[in-house]
């Protein structure tokens, strides 16, 4: 029987994937971390406020609830990173610091997101390999490449069972994402909505991979819960379900709502951050080590995104 632990579970995925967790593993048995106070459905279940970056904190949460699975989801994203890389490093490194120790001392095993932003200017940008040169330019970057070092180091060197997925762009009607370079991709489905327009911040074929949150769930699950004696990659799995740009959303959103206006004003900082990803990952070596299969392309996710925030801003 797993036992689990949710860092940043108020986050854009932490709020999705705690509850899905939650279904699958039983209520008691996930406890919700985050450094704010629980809100809506993640209070029905376990829920500590702590600071990630504490590792006695941490260590307190793991024995109160007799945790055997920490997902370590709390993190700086791309473009809030720019904006202070001393602060970035010092969460994104000491918090998973934190959690790998506390695991390392108490058998616990660990899910690790890396993301496309471990990827840099001279990785190839098409089919991108799942081991190939990784020289990321953006301190979030440099947070998770490191990210995805230290848990095979924490695996090699101490048997932690720690295990990671490169994260595509994610796409969601729950909770917002904050400061990625990505976030365009979900803010242009609400602004649809809600006024039939949106100003991109990102450029016009400016194309990186997504995936819908759904996919994103099942992924992080299905990894943590493969069979380790067919994994020869650990941190971290590229996963992708659709490689696209702003012009190619748009026109999905067309097909149901036709006067759908994409207009750009673009932000130097994200659009340098997004040029120096990968248009379109490889991600065989997740499909072939533990059965990775998206269900959501671009037509059927924009089709469920729409149905859903139409149903729930009444428009
Ligand atoms: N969605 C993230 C970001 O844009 C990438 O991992 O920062």
């Amino acid at each position: 029987m797993k036992r689990i632990m949710v860092t940043g579970a108020l986050g854009q995925i932490g709020s999705e994937l705690t509850l899905a967790l939650r279904a699958r593993y039983g209520l008691d048995n996930v406890v919700a971390c985050d450094i704010r106070d629980a809100v809506g459905h993640l209070a029905d279940g376990p829920f500590q406020r702590a600071d990630c970056t504490d590792t006695a904190a941490i260590a307190a949460v793991v024995d109160r609830y007799e945790v055997d699975t920490i997902y370590h989801l709390a993190s700086i994203l791309s473009a809030s990173a720019e904006a202070n890389p001393q602060r970035a490093w010092d969460v994104n490194m000491g918090a998973l610091m934190a959690v790998l120790e506390v695991a390392r001392a108490r058998d616990c095993a660990v899910f690790n997101p890396s993301s496309i932003g471990a990827f840099g200017p001279g990785t190839p940008a098409l089919h991108t390999p799942q081991d190939t040169i990784q020289r990321p330019t953006s301190i979030y970057g440099i947070t998770k490449v490191a990210g995805e070092l230290l848990c095979d180091y924490y695996h090699q060197r101490y048997g932690v069972d720690a295990r990671g997925l490169r994260f595509p762009g994610i796409i969601s009607n729950v909770t917002l994402p904050g400061g990625g370079t990505t976030d365009y991709a979900v803010a242009i489905y609400y602004k649809a909505v809600e006024e039939g327009r949106y100003t991109s911040f990102l450029r016009a074929g400016t194309r990186l991979d997504m995936m819908y949150m759904p996919d994103a769930v099942k992924a992080a699950i299905e990894v943590m819960e493969a069979d380790p004696s067919r994994l020869s990659h650990r941190n971290a799995f590229n996963v992708t379900a659709m490689s696209v740009d702003p012009e190619d959303i748009a026109a999905s959103i067309r097909r149901h709502i036709p006067d759908f206006v994409l207009d750009y004003q673009i932000d130097p900082v994200r659009q340098g951050i997004a040029d120096s990803w990968p248009d379109h990952m490889d991600d065989s070596a997740a499909r072939y080590e533990w059965g990775w299969s998206p269900a959501f392309g671009l037509e059927a996710m924009t089709e469920d995104m729409l149905r859903v925030l139409r149903g729930r801003l009444g428009r």
